[in-house]
């Protein structure tokens, strides 16, 4: 369900230090920090983001992920970047979409508020997120889109004065315009 107090926080987020952008087109592309990966449990690569994250950083990514022993739904770690623009990758694992747990939402949610505490944790200051779980993971659009949002809202209203540009990446018209329609249901 919305929770439009949180939702508001989206837009109050905007903060002179806090921003959330969104952009439509391949994340790996993107220069910015850090980038952030819908990755599995395994954290040794995938398809989707996943895949295209391992192909535009190379095998060094991999050789690193190797490393982490892998990680939990909800829970984040980070990796450098190698041949990608962004510094750093935070992997972070989405829970699959299950219509009858209620645990999917908190799940997502962790997602987004670890991988920002993590990048706080590296002093980072410009992270994008794909729109996790969305894909093979099957996490309706537009109920993702108000989780994520009221994660990064909440988030950047309780660290107003750390400075953190979010870029909701989208891999589709359609996911940006998903994104706008949860924030208009704002003035609804
Ligand atoms: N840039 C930005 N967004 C992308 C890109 C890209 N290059 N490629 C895919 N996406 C978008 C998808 O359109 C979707 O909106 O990322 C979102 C997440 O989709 P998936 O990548 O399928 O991730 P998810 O649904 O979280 O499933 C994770 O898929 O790839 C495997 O190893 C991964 O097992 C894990 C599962």
């Amino acid at each position: 369900m919305l929770d439009k107090n949180l939702l508001k926080m989206v837009l109050d987020a905007s903060k002179p230090n806090n921003h959330i952008y969104f952009d439509v087109g391949d994340i790996t592309k993107l220069d910015v920090e850090c980038i952030v990966n819908a990755a599995n449990r395994s954290l040794l690569g995938g398809g989707g983001v996943d895949g295209a994250i391992h192909r535009a950083a190379g095998p060094e990514l991999l050789a690193e992920c190797r490393t982490l022993g892998g990680c939990h739904t909800g829970e984040a770690k980070i990796t450098g970047g190698y041949n990608l623009k962004a510094q750093y990758v935070i992997h972070t694992v989405g829970p699959v979409y299950d219509n009858d747990d209620p645990k999917c939402e908190k799940l997502l949610r962790s997602c987004y508020l670890s991988s920002l505490e993590l990048a706080k944790q590296y002093d980072i200051h410009t992270i994008a997120f794909p729109a996790i779980s969305t894909g093979v993971y099957g996490y309706p659009a537009e109920k993702a889109a108000a989780v994520a949002l009221t994660a990064v809202g909440k988030w950047l209203s309780e660290n107003e004065d750390y400075g953190m540009a979010v870029i909701m990446s989208c891999f589709s018209e359609r996911m940006y315009e998903t994104y706008q329609k949860v924030i208009r249901s704002l003035h609804s």
